[in-house]
């Protein structure tokens, strides 16, 4: 039993519990002076805690992510261990499609898995809209969250167009994404349909996190850096633009992430974003000027967390930096947390972070 058992009977109002005034996360995100750099990492709630591989024994990833109670604690547990200044909400992009009855599995040490890759018009037209009545636990998992929460932020968050999209058509991970983008460029009435099948379930699947209490939202669009910005711009950006709209009008901060995306930050930013996402390879340096008048965040490579604690301190130090020409900046990793980091090194370079005098 966790210790939490009891999250979503224990529920205590958002307004009473919480205040979210001063979270130096959301006035980061909002271009507003902040009292510390804020820091979160992606990926911070799973395979690097040991108290997570615990939990999980035995239960599959999707169960996990569709059992309120494992998911007010795993979010919960990266919180409890370093301190950061926002949770993210523990399920996966492709959780959603899951819950309107897509088959699929993610696989231990794979990822997603689909039983039956889309592949035509009728394929697209079979996956339902999504509800909130199809993510019930999902609410109650973010309820549960918020309570228990108090002054630190969740952050919600959906895969991008594009990269559910690389999974449903591949029928699982990729690399060069080549089905995906045959038929993007082969198919174009397929594609339209489906990147407007799939904005549609990623705009309602932010609006229940949101309803239910989570104060930011990320998109997720992983794999866009497999595309050209021409490409990116003509059958991608207008979908995932859609998505930012529609969490635009819901008034919480919208964070745009990819991977590898150098050529792409100005439109990702573009596309609605509030805080665009950067990865390691671009320096801050150079992408603060590309993404405009918008906060950024991240970028400390992901293994530096590896090497000696003064040398990914030195390191972080860089970012932070970089990071004070922004309109706002949040410290992150360039992308997820590898499953093989010591945690006691997160820990070290969250107080870093936090304690960095920005003068
Ligand atoms: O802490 C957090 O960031 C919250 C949880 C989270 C997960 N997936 C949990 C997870 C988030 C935000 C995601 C998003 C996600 N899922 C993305 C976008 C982020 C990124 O890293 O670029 C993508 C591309 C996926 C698809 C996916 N799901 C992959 C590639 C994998 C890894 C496969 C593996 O095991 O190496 C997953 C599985 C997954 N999602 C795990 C977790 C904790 C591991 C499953 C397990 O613990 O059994």
């Amino acid at each position: 039993m966790c210790e939490h058992a009891d999250a979503g009977a224990t529920l205590v109002p958002v307004s009473t519990a919480a205040d979210l005034s001063q979270s130096a996360f959301l006035k980061a995100a909002r271009g507003e002076p902040v009292p510390h750099t804020p820091v979160w990492f992606m990926r911070q709630a799973g395979r690097s805690l040991p108290e997570y591989l615990a939990l999980r024994e035995g239960v599959g990833m999707l169960e996990s992510c569709m059992d309120p109670e494992l998911v007010v604690e795993i979010t919960l547990q990266p919180v409890r261990r370093y301190g950061v200044d926002a949770a993210i909400f523990f399920s996966d992009i492709v959780l959603p499609l899951k819950a309107v009855g897509v088959d699929l599995d993610i696989k231990p040490g794979i990822g997603p898995v689909v039983a039956q890759p889309v592949r035509t018009l009728a394929d697209v037209e079979a996956i339902p809209d999504l509800t909130p009545e199809h993510v019930p636990f999902i609410t109650e998992a973010v309820r549960g969250l918020v309570g228990q929460l108090g002054n630190t932020p969740l952050i919600g968050f959906a895969g991008a167009p594009f990269t559910v999209a690389s999974y449903l058509v591949e029928g699982g991970p990729s690399k060069e994404h080549a089905r995906t983008k045959a038929m993007m460029f082969g198919a174009p009435d397929v594609w339209d349909a489906l990147m407007r099948k799939i904005a549609g379930i990623a705009a309602a699947y932010l609006e229940v996190q949101v309803a239910a209490g989570a104060s930011a939202v990320q998109l997720f669009d992983s794999w866009a850096g497999a595309l050209t910005p021409t490409d990116y711009q003509q059958h991608v950006m207008p979908h995932s633009a859609a998505v930012l709209e529609r969490a635009g009008a819901l008034g919480v901060p919208r964070i745009h992430f990819g991977v590898g995306t150098t050529n792409l930050l100005s439109l990702m930013g573009e596309a609605g974003a509030d805080v665009v996402g950067v990865d390691w390879r671009t320096p801050l340096e150079r992408a603060i000027p590309m993404v405009g008048d918008r906060a950024v965040q991240g970028n400390l490579d992901p293994t530096l967390v590896f090497a000696p604690t003064e040398v990914m301190t030195a390191r972080a130090a860089e970012v932070i930096e970089a990071g004070r020409a922004a309109r706002g900046h949040i410290f992150n990793l360039g992308h997820g947390v590898i499953p093989s980091t010591d945690p006691d090194q997160l820990k070290r370079l969250t107080e870093f972070v936090q304690g960095y005098a920005l003068g």
